[in-house]
């Protein structure tokens, strides 16, 4: 039996009168990696959004292990936002930081933990991201790639159970993307997370993704594996994969 583990139930968002996501179903069940494909503009990072109430439904529900987010209090929000990590897509470290302080800055605002246990969990995760030796390096010293990593490194420095990936690829040449990518995948078994990846980049989409679901005006308009979306005739996902200006997605 699937195991729902988040879940957008009937979400309805607008922006002025731009309907952006309009009554949108999700489930994503424990253990899922999950991969939401649609053209720019499409609302896939409003839905990433929605799933952590960084933004709030006009309608609809967002759920947690059933219980609905919209109504907590601050307190359980934020209980239930430090069960995720987030790797957005301008991976913002702090430029007067070391890579070593911004991976470390939330353990050690949650004052938790003693200076040496940040020191050890920072190495740690700076190792599973092969970024250990640039530990002592200011942002600026760092290529691209670098960067997305100690974005990565951050994001799972307090071991999320879901992990939200917006365009973890774009900007990144084709090697550096392919080595994101592995590092996701990679992440998502040891760690042992959920994760919800957005993105336009078909072809990490077919890496990271065990399920797929492609988001078309304001809606899921397909939802199935990786084989599934390679052997699909809906004509709206192949126009996509194959990157097709012709087709039933037109503007
Ligand atoms: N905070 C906001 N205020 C107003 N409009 C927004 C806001 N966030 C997103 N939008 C609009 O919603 C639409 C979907 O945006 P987004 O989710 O970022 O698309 P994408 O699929 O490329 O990630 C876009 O037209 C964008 O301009
Ligand atoms: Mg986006």
């Amino acid at each position: 039996m699937a195991d729902r583990f988040l879940e957008l139930h009937q979400i309805k968002k607008s922006f002025g009168r731009q309907t952006i996501l309009n009554n949108l179903n999700l489930t994503v069940n424990r253990g899922d990696a999950v991969v939401i494909i649609g053209k720019s503009g499409e609302g896939k990072s409003v839905l990433l959004k929605h799933l952590i109430k960084l933004i709030t439904p006009d309608e609809g529900e967002v759920r947690i292990e059933g219980e609905n987010i919209l109504q907590m209090d601050f307190n359980e929000l934020s209980i239930v936002r430090r069960r995720f990590g987030m790797l957005f897509q301008s991976a913002a470290l702090f430029d007067s930081m070391t890579v070593a302080e911004n991976v470390g800055l939330g353990l050690k605002e949650s004052r938790t933990y003693s200076k040496d246990v940040i020191d050890n969990i920072v190495m740690e995760k700076l190792s599973m991201v092969n970024l250990a030796d640039a530990a002592d390096k200011m942002p600026s010293e760092l290529s691209g790639g670098m960067r997305k990593r100690a974005g990565l490194a951050r994001a799972i420095a307090h071991s999320p159970e879901i992990m939200l990936y917006d365009e973890p690829t774009t900007g990144l040449d084709p090697i550096t993307a392919d080595m994101i990518n592995n590092l996701i995948v990679n992440l998502n078994d040891r760690l042992n997370v959920t994760s919800v990846t957005v993105t336009h980049d078909m072809k990490s989409a077919f890496k990271i993704a065990d399920r797929i679901v492609m988001l078309y005006q304001g809606k899921v308009a397909f939802d199935g594996s990786v084989e599934e979306v390679k052997n699909t005739t809906n004509a709206m996902v192949k126009q996509f994969i194959t990157g097709s200006s012709e087709g039933p997605i037109t503007e």
